[in-house]
């Protein structure tokens, strides 16, 4: 199994891209099978769940060109759902990553059922599906899961209001999707506002859905016919991946310009890196941060969007463990989303978990040690942490790291990290 080996002691400085984000990538790519025709989805990042991704939509008999773009950055994507039949996924590949689900609510547009495993993803909590559920029974459909597949079925999916009871990014984007060539309207209130539902609604517009209110707590879906093809989407940028570059910065004394964002997906992340008395300039479509010293204790709590966001809490706390005192992290969105800690203990961190909160006590320095990733955002966080501490660290459960982070040893030596990968 391939290994990271990370020697601290550098300052990270210069300039790195942040590709497409993830969790756009894997709502667009499903949601091209909509359409009756071709799709191209551009600025696609490198990452094992879009290539993953590739995979399960040709088990389904979907045509998928996926290749290296004319900037030679990003990945493109050509979509030709003309061979699609629903029959049965493949478990294996569901298996591997969360996203998965999304088949479920464009299968039931499509065909009126759909049979898909329960979704496997990152280990950080109990992660269930209810409010998937009850969107898709709002629309019409008869939904059961036995023996660990999803079931659904509709004769036809008439529009209707959906209450969700949590903010949920998946359900909000799986009801979007299975609403789109429903017949009527849908409303879904309390619907998650990240950026990468504004980008899967873009999509949908561009491609003949009507979609609106995205970006806000309400979003209202009136059923089309067909979606014809023919559209082009090029996915935002990953905000999850510039922020871990940006807390990078600020953990290792650097100065680092993080290209191809929106300044604005970031700004809870800008300001609490602020808080720790990092300087952080937004332009355009770069950010700039530096960091001054020891960073200054926080309080971080996580929210849906547009608060702090939970996939950059794990990155933080690796920032915080070296804070000139305490901190607290509370995490209201995954439960379970601690299993870092242990981890970080080995290199010398003093943080003590008590449910959904972390108390992070600053100490002066880390040491490297041998680690494991227990998910993407845990594997970023020590990364982060073996080039922060003295010495050597060792990173196994790579493949974590490859599921959302594309050419991670590249990015980050470019911008001055003694970061290796062994096999
Ligand atoms: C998406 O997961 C992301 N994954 C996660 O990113 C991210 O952490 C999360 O949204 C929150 O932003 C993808 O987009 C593929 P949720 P998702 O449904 O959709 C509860 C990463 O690191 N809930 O918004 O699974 C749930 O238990 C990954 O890139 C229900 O109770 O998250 C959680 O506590 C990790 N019932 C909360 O809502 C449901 O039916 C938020 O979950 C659904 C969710």
């Amino acid at each position: 199994m391939a290994k990271l080996l990370a020697t601290g002691g550098r300052p990270l400085t210069g300039r790195v891209r942040a590709g497409g984000r993830k969790n756009s990538a894997v709502a667009v790519l499903p949601a091209a099978l909509l359409a009756d025709g071709v799709t191209v989805i551009e600025n696609l990042p490198d990452i094992q769940d879009v290539w993953v991704y590739a995979e399960l939509l040709r088990s389904l008999g979907v045509k998928v060109d996926l290749g290296p773009s004319g900037n030679g950055e990003a990945l493109r994507a050509v979509v030709d759902p003309g061979g699609l039949t629903p029959h049965s996924l493949s478990e294996a590949l569901v298996k591997r990553m969360r996203a998965s689900y999304y088949l479920i609510g464009v299968l039931l547009a499509r065909y009126g059922r759909a049979e898909v495993p329960f979704p496997g993803g990152c280990d950080i909590g109990s992660r269930p599906i209810d409010q998937h559920i009850k969107g898709f029974r709002a629309l019409g459909a008869d939904v059961r899961v036995e023996k660990g597949v999803v079931k659904v079925r509709a004769s036809k999916l008439v529009g209707a209001p959906v209450y969700l009871d949590v903010v949920s990014v998946g359900a909000t984007v799986n009801i979007m999707l299975a609403a789109t060539l429903a017949e009527g309207t849908t409303v879904i209130e309390n619907a998650a506002k990240e950026p990468h539902i504004v980008d899967l609604a873009n999509f949908l517009n561009a491609a003949g859905a009507k979609v609106k209110g995205a970006g806000t707590d309400v979003i209202k879906v009136t059923g089309v016919k067909r979606l014809p093809g023919g559209t082009l989407h090029s996915i935002i940028p990953d905000e999850i991946e510039a922020a871990t570059f940006m807390v990078g910065a600020a953990a290792t004394g650097g100065e680092v310009i993080v290209e191809n964002v929106i300044p604005k997906h970031l700004e809870a992340v800008s300001a609490k890196l602020i808080e720790t008395g990092a300087t952080v300039e937004e332009n355009g479509d770069y950010i700039l941060v530096r960091g001054n010293g020891r960073p200054r204790p926080v309080t971080v709590k996580t929210l849906p969007y547009p608060g702090f966001p939970t996939d950059a809490q794990q990155q933080m706390t690796a920032l915080l463990s070296v804070a000139s005192g305490t901190s607290v992290i509370t995490e209201t969105v995954h439960e379970g989303r601690f299993k870092h800690a242990d981890e970080l203990r080995r290199m010398g961190c003093n943080i003590t978990v008590e449910g959904r909160t972390a108390i992070v006590q600053g100490v002066e320095r880390l040491t490297g040690a041998k680690v494991k990733a227990t998910d993407l955002r845990a594997g970023a966080a020590l990364v982060l942490a073996g080039l922060m501490a003295e010495g050597e660290t060792e990173i196994s459960g790579v493949e974590h790291i490859d599921r959302g982070y594309e050419k991670v040893v590249e990015k980050f030596t470019s911008i001055g990290a003694d970061l290796r990968r062994v096999e």
